[in-house]
Order: C-alpha cells, then sequence, then structure tokens
C-alpha cells in the first residue's frame, strides 16, 4: 500500500483495486496486438485475458508481502500498470519491477516517471536495497526506460521468463540504493537535460 501521493506532472501511481478490473480488461483487449509479445504467459497454457484473476492475483501477492500493485493514472484516466514482484527483505532486500502502458499513452514519458516514482517508494519507503528490471532483448522501447533512468546493465539470463508462449532471454538491469544519489526523478531530469 502507499500512503502519500506518488505523483509527478500528469503521471500519478495509485494502489490498484478490484474494481479496477473492468476497465483494465477492455484496455488489455483493445491492445492485445502492443502487449502481448512483452506478456508473461504460464508454460502449456492457453487462455483468453482475464483481468479479474490478474487483479485477484497481484492483490494476493500484496497481501502476502511479496509484492505491489499500481495503477497508472495519466491526466486521471487509467493508463496501465507497475507491479513489483519477488519483494525479499532482509539479507537480499530486493525486488523486480514490471510494467506496461496502453497503446494510446505511449510515446509521452510516462513510463520512466512511474519506474523512478517506484523505484524512489521502494527505497525510501520500504527500504529494500535493490530493485532490477528484466527486458527481452527486442523491446527497444522498454530498453528506452531504462536507459533514460541510467539503470546499470547486469549482464544476459538465457531463457529466463515465459513470454508470449515461449521461455525468453532477458537482459538485467538494476540499481541499488548507493548508486541512485538523489531521487530517481531528479536523475530522470538530468538525462533529459543531457
Ligand atoms: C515499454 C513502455 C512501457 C514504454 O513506456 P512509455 O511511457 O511509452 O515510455 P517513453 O515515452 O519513455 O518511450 C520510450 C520509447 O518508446 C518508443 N516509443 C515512443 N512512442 C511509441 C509508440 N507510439 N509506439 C511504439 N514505441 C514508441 C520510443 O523508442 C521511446 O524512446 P524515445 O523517448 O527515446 O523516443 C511501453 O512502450 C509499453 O508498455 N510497451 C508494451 C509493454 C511492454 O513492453 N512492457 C515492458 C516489458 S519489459
Amino acid at each position: 500500500m502507499i500512503s502519500g501521493a506518488l505523483k509527478f506532472g500528469s503521471v500519478e501511481l495509485r494502489q490498484l483495486k478490484k474494481r479496477d478490473a473492468r476497465k483494465l480488461q477492455s484496455l488489455l483487449v483493445k491492445d492485445r496486438a502492443w502487449l502481448s509479445p512483452w506478456e508473461a504467459t504460464t508454460p502449456g497454457i492457453r487462455y483468453p485475458v482475464d483481468a479479474r484473476d490478474l487483479v485477484s492475483n497481484l492483490l494476493y501477492q500484496q497481501r502476502k508481502g511479496t509484492g505491489l500493485a499500481f495503477i497508472i493514472e495519466v491526466d486521471g484516466q487509467l493508463a496501465g500498470q507497475i507491479n513489483v514482484a519477488n519483494i525479499l527483505y532482509g539479507s537480499v532486500s530486493s525486488a523486480s519491477v514490471g510494467y506496461w502502458i496502453g497503446k494510446d499513452y505511449a510515446g509521452r514519458g510516462a513510463m520512466p516517471i512511474a519506474v523512478a516514482l517506484t523505484i524512489d517508494h521502494l527505497f525510501d519507503e520500504k527500504h529494500l536495497h535493490r530493485v532490477e528490471i528484466d527486458i527481452r532483448p527486442e523491446n527497444g522501447a522498454s530498453l528506452r526506460v531504462v536507459e533514460k533512468l541510467g539503470l546499470r546493465e547486469e549482464g544476459l539470463k538465457e531463457r529466463f521468463i515465459h513470454i508470449d508462449g515461449q521461455w525468453r532471454d532477458h537482459r538485467i538491469f538494476a540499481i541499488t540504493s548507493e548508486e541512485r544519489k538523489g531521487s530517481m526523478l531528479a536523475r530522470l531530469e538530468n538525462t533529459h537535460s543531457q
């Protein structure tokens, strides 16, 4: 859960709620072709998009303390999602961030802001030490997001995640709290002004 507002300009992150399922369903169906090349799948299972299952699963992970689920709003409209998974505390204190935005909202710089707000939240409020983002080498748009944020590349994990029906290689990007130096939002603004 988030206490204060996670907001910058026209982009706001808010807690995912059960009642978001209907709007998410229509966006996920409308943008099927845009999203499916990058969507996690379960080996051996083919099923239609069911946002209710997706929302239930994310809220379950959040209740267990292993995940966080946010809706991204752009100009007050539900535009996409950013989720935190695999949260570990203690001697690891790390988590992974995944995201998507609807096609109509792409290219406005919303996701770099959403990721910056999320990483700042994970370091400042959850006191994690490391945040990871895993990206298929073919996903140029997502690679730009981590480039804009200046995340460090750690290497390639072969056949790491089942995406769009197959095990896919992923490039691993990360940042630790020592590397952040100021807020991620400030870092983002700096890379823009260079
Ligand atoms: C990857 C993604 C989250 C980027 O979000 P965004 O808010 O559009 O991010 P930005 O506005 O910073 O754009 C990033 C890059 O996307 C590309 N892009 C911009 N508009 C685009 C459009 N309409 N269609 C396709 N790509 C576009 C550009 O290469 C851009 O880089 P640039 O700013 O240097 O030109 C978004 O494209 C998306 O949700 N894609 C589908 C799902 C996905 O790939 N999720 C991530 C899995 S790791």
